[in-house]
């Protein structure tokens, strides 16, 4: 069996003025889940319904499995379970019976819904629900049905457009509990997000689109690595206040420091000239040894999230 791809050719969007997206090149294979990045308006939304023919491209083409979707549409979908645009389910039925309503009308028949229905639910953790009716359901119940559906033909290929927006803390951890669980099947999971921290912690890799450019595709730790270069910073929480000028008296003591920022009245973050393992190790104790209360010690936001700041919220 070959492993599951996605490709997208040069893939553009225009809505008359707007570029939407502007020549996509990507090629993501095998399985494994893929965040696709970017702030509100991004263009990720358009790309993935040029990936499941819902709008056509400009220019440019996306394949599944080497497939077009623009060419042989039926073909490259049918290794494909998509969510886009959250559907409403009707109130009044329940799991069971929403789930056979969409796969008939994905074609499925009635042995073979009979037969991957429990299973799509269990892999949603929804199986105890699955004929009660659905109108009493929290947002992430709701959605983790919608995630069923969309596994309902044991796609390959799962692409998810922001799963977990719009649901409240409680729901969104929820949802990413199950596709993190996703992961090990033989999947390759393309799931949109504004959210660094969540493509973070659930993908393995992390293509960042901004104003329709991609900016780049990597995996979560080499991007970690290659933007943290010269760029360590370590936050330390206080069990006490502790006021900047005693506090720079004590830090100039200390080799390594580049500069400090305070960030509330008990935490401050030390940006570190040199950057190695060792140098970091002997920081803490040199910092755990000036007397000041330091009792947190802490690698402060991921580099990562350096790059999703400077270069993608900063706006012009
Ligand atoms: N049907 C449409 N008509 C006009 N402009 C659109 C349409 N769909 C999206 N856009 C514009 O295209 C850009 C990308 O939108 P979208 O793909 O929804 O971004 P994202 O999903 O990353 O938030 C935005 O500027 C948006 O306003
Ligand atoms: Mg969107």
């Amino acid at each position: 069996m070959t492993s599951p791809s996605i490709r997208a050719e040069g893939l553009t969007k225009r809505f008359g003025p707007t570029l939407a997206l502007d020549r996509l090149d990507l090629k993501i294979e095998g399985s494994k889940c893929v965040g696709f990045l970017g702030p509100n308006g991004a263009g990720k939304t358009t790309a993935l319904k040029m990936f499941t023919d819902m709008i056509f491209p400009t220019a440019g083409e996306a394949f599944l499995n080497e497939v077009s979707v623009q060419k042989d549409r039926k073909r490259a979908l049918a290794a494909c379970g998509v969510l886009i645009e959250t559907p409403e389910i009707y109130p009044s039925l329940t799991p069971t019976e929403a789930l056979q309503m969409v796969g008939k009308l994905r074609g499925l028949s009635d042995a073979a819904l009979a037969d991957r229905i429990p299973g799509v639910l269990a892999e949603v953790k929804m199986g105890e629900w699955a004929n009660k009716k659905v109108g009493k359901f929290s947002k992430g119940m709701k959605q983790r049905i919608n995630i069923a559906a969309a596994l309902l033909p044991d796609p390959e290929i799962l692409l998810l457009d922001e799963p977990t927006t719009g649901l409240d803390p409680r729901g969104m951890a929820e949802v990413r509990d199950i596709i993190r669980g996703l992961k090990r099947g033989q999947r390759l999971i393309f799931m949109s997000s504004h959210l660094l921290a969540e493509v973070s912690d659930v993908c393995d890799e992390v293509a960042l689109l901004n104003r329709g450019k991609l900016l780049f595709y990597d995996t979560i730790s080499n991007v970690s690595t290659q933007f943290a270069r010269g760029q360590r910073a370590i936050d330390v929480g206080f069990s006490r206040p502790i006021d900047d000028a005693t506090l720079g008296t004590k830090l100039a003591q200390l080799t390594g420091i580049a500069s400090w920022e305070r960030m509330d009245p008990l935490r401050v973050r030390l940006k570190l000239s040199g950057g190695t393992d060792g140098s970091i190790e002997r920081l803490f104790s040199e910092v755990a040894g000036l007397g000041v209360g330091a009792v947190r010690f802490q690698e402060s936001a991921s580099a990562l999230e350096e790059v999703y700041m400077t270069q993608v919220e900063r706006g012009d």
